[in-house]
């Protein structure tokens, strides 16, 4: 070939590369296959090697990378990279709607678009080639990244058409879809590396990667959406994206004009729901005043424009400052760290604290004071540190050492076999300890007494209540003597005290707070010893051979029942007329609501069987007969009900209900 031909030969491999590029990535539709697009890729670079005149910083090949390590070099932005006011919830929202609407005083339109969640991102272009890719940094300089930018394949090194500015700046957000994430998060731990927490995270890691071979290998993605320049085509922002998007740029689909705020809402509400099915993370929606005349007239404060507001969804996982650790001891004497977090939105609330669960936990996280952590909202309540940006943490930092010694009363710790928790073993004389198990004893699901947590502590501070049985000595005079209580208050306590005297066995030893011995475990020891005297010397090969009961169980009861102080406590109770054994029938039942009525039953049911049927209305104080007599109250009929019985209910006048109705009746 002669050189001429060379060149020809290099300016079409480049052209159509390019071509395919844009095909690929910006347009997602692919026209020939990776293998023939890396032929091409290979025989641009061997001519490129051998023709090094013919260089240009624009070439495909640029986007492979290379191996030179680089410190990146700081670059200041012409235009400032300011980021956006962030609102939370309509009302937000609303006050800077009318924020414009009285400043502009004349129609306009809004520019609604998502949020993505990456790295920003502001590329040069000066006459169709792109100059510079530099980071937002302190968004009056940032890092030139260029040659990590031109590994982006959806990024354009050269513009398409003629009809762009010869100077301008174009903004956007660098992501990984999740696809790739994963992908690279796989690899990583198979290498035995931490993973990346997130798509973000992943993202700037790899913009910051000093190797642009390595970047390009990582197949980030990048959008586009915002114009700025001396000389834009149009004054329209949403007019100039899609002229950009000509040019060859990835301008994202989801954006869309809107007139009013409500017609506002209605897009972030879609998006709300429809994130959750798009590729790569969004944290919510950008609102834009389109005309760059009414831009320029709201202008700016010091941080950010009065022109755009991002509004974000609730997040689910926030990121904070660990501040420090508070550790709780709870009535088990258990001790529990809780982190004091730097306060961050998340999911509607301003969290503050975050549960540790246990010293495995923050071993397992190697969470450390004042690292940058993640909190997620567990199920509906609690937040929950589940990891730490490990990018973010202080040189300085070391290994959180748990506390030794209770941080109520002093006691040293101690930690059972093959239990992650640290126990105060001070069960009788550590505060927290006394009052939790005063609150679980009068707990709704325990004996049912009508005080919350404030009450428990204000008798134990009064010194009046040292214990459960402490309860049943309390006198009217004695409670009016506390604060907040009055004469309706005082006795109201007092009855509801009395009142427990007849919640059932089971109850009672749930109620106790004997450890491992929940709600389930209680009734199934009720109904198998029937009395708290069998259960209390019930050697452990008999404690075992209940259904449900291990030994874990059967080895906390034994300590229980050998501890005199507990059996001090018991034999309080019993002389209080706590029920300390089965009464007949009494145990398991649901209600009271079928209480002295007899009921025939006839026919198939539809939700439950004939037996089941028959329990559910002894459960509930009822009596199933099993023939009609004038005594009979009411014939639960089912499908395909026996005629005789029909009949003769309808001679007694005896009413004839539904499965339904009978459903309603115990409801
Ligand atoms: S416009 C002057 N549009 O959000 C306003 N920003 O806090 C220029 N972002 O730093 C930004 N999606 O990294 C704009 N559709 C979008 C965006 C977006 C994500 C990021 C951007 C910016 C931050 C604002």
């Amino acid at each position: 070939m002669t050189r001429d031909e060379v060149l020809r030969r290099i300016n079409y491999l480049r052209a159509e590369l390019e071509r395919h590029n844009f095909l690929y990535y910006v347009e997602s539709k692919p026209v020939i296959s990776d293998y023939d697009y890396d032929m091409l890729m290979k025989e641009l670079e061997t001519l490129e090697k051998e023709y090094p005149e013919f260089y240009d910083p624009s070439s495909p090949t640029q986007r492979i990378g290379n191996d030179i390590n680089v410190e990146f070099q700081q670059k200041e932005h012409q235009y400032p990279m300011l980021s956006l006011g962030n609102t939370y919830n309509e009302g937000e929202l609303r006050d800077f709607d009318a924020r414009v609407r009285k400043i502009l005083e004349e129609p306009f339109k809004y520019v609604c678009e998502l949020k993505y969640d990456g790295v920003s991102i502001s590329l040069t272009y000066e006459n169709g080639q792109l100059k510079h890719a530099v980071t937002r940094g302190d968004g009056i300089k940032g890092d030139d990244v260029t040659a990590n930018v031109k590994t982006i394949r959806s990024i354009p090194l050269k513009l398409k058409g003629t009809d762009f500015p010869d100077y301008f700046e174009i903004r956007g957000e660098i992501f990984m879809p999740h696809k790739v994430f994963e992908l690279l998060n796989d690899e990583k731990r198979r290498n035995g590396e931490q993973p990346f927490a997130n798509p973000r995270n992943a993202t700037s890691g790899t913009v910051k990667l000093q190797n642009s071979s390595l970047v390009a290998k990582r197949k980030l993605d990048c959008f586009l959406y915002y114009l700025i320049g001396d000389k834009l085509p149009t004054d329209s922002h949403y007019q100039n994206l899609e002229l950009a998007r000509g040019w060859g740029f990835k301008i994202p689909q989801y954006i869309e004009y809107h007139d009013s705020i409500d017609e506002v809402f209605q897009f972030i509400n879609y998006w709300d729901k429809e994130r959750n099915n798009l590729s790569f993370d969004i944290d919510g929606i950008v609102i834009k005043v389109d005309s760059l005349a009414q831009q320029r007239k709201l202008g700016f404060t010091a941080k950010t424009p009065r022109w755009a507001i991002s509004y974000k969804f609730q997040a689910e996982r926030a990121e904070t400052r660990l501040l420090s650790i508070d550790y709780q001891v709870g009535r088990t004497g258990a001790v529990t760290p809780v982190a004091n977090l730097d306060p961050v939105q998340l999911a509607g609330t301003t969290v503050k604290r975050a549960s540790l669960h246990n010293a495995d936990q923050i071993g397992m996280l190697d969470v450390r004071l004042n690292d940058w952590v993640y909190v997620e909202k567990a199920g509906e309540i609690i937040p929950q540190i589940i990891g730490v940006n490990l990018e973010r943490r202080p040189s300085d930092s070391f290994p959180v050492k748990f506390i030794e010694s209770c941080p109520e009363c002093g006691a040293s710790l101690i930690r059972n076999e093959g239990e992650a928790a640290y126990y105060c073993p001070n069960d009788n004389g550590c505060p927290p300890q006394i009052t939790g198990k005063i609150e679980h004893f009068i707990s709704r699901a325990a004996m049912n007494i009508n005080a919350g947590e404030a009450t428990a502590d204000l008798l134990f501070r009064a010194g009046l209540v040292h214990n459960a049985s402490d309860l049943y000595r309390l006198t009217k005079d004695q409670i009016l003597n506390l604060e907040r209580f009055a004469d309706k208050s005082a006795e109201n306590l007092i009855k509801s005290i009395d009142d427990s005297k007849k919640v059932p066995f089971s109850r009672v030893l749930f109620a106790l707070g004997i450890r491992y011995v929940g709600e389930t475990v209680a009734k199934k020891l009720a109904a198998h010893f029937k009395t708290m005297e069998a259960l209390m010397t019930a050697p452990f090969d008999e404690l075992i051979e209940v259904e449900e009961i291990g030994e874990r169980i059967a080895q906390s009861v034994m300590a229980y029942f050998a501890d005199e102080r507990n059996l001090a406590i018991i034999e309080e109770l019993r002389q209080s007329g706590v029920q300390l054994s089965m009464q007949e029938n009494a145990e398991d039942k649901l209600s009271e609501k079928l209480t002295g009525l007899n009921i025939i039953i006839s026919g198939n049911f539809e939700r439950l069987s004939r037996e089941e049927i028959k329990r559910l209305i002894e459960l509930h104080g009822g009596k199933n007969v099993s023939s009609i007599s004038p005594k009979t109250n009411y014939l639960l009929a089912g499908e395909k009900i026996g005629p005789t019985k029909l009949e003769k209910a309808k001679k007694l006048n005896i009413p004839i209900i539904s499965e339904n109705e009978f459903f309603k009746m115990i409801e």
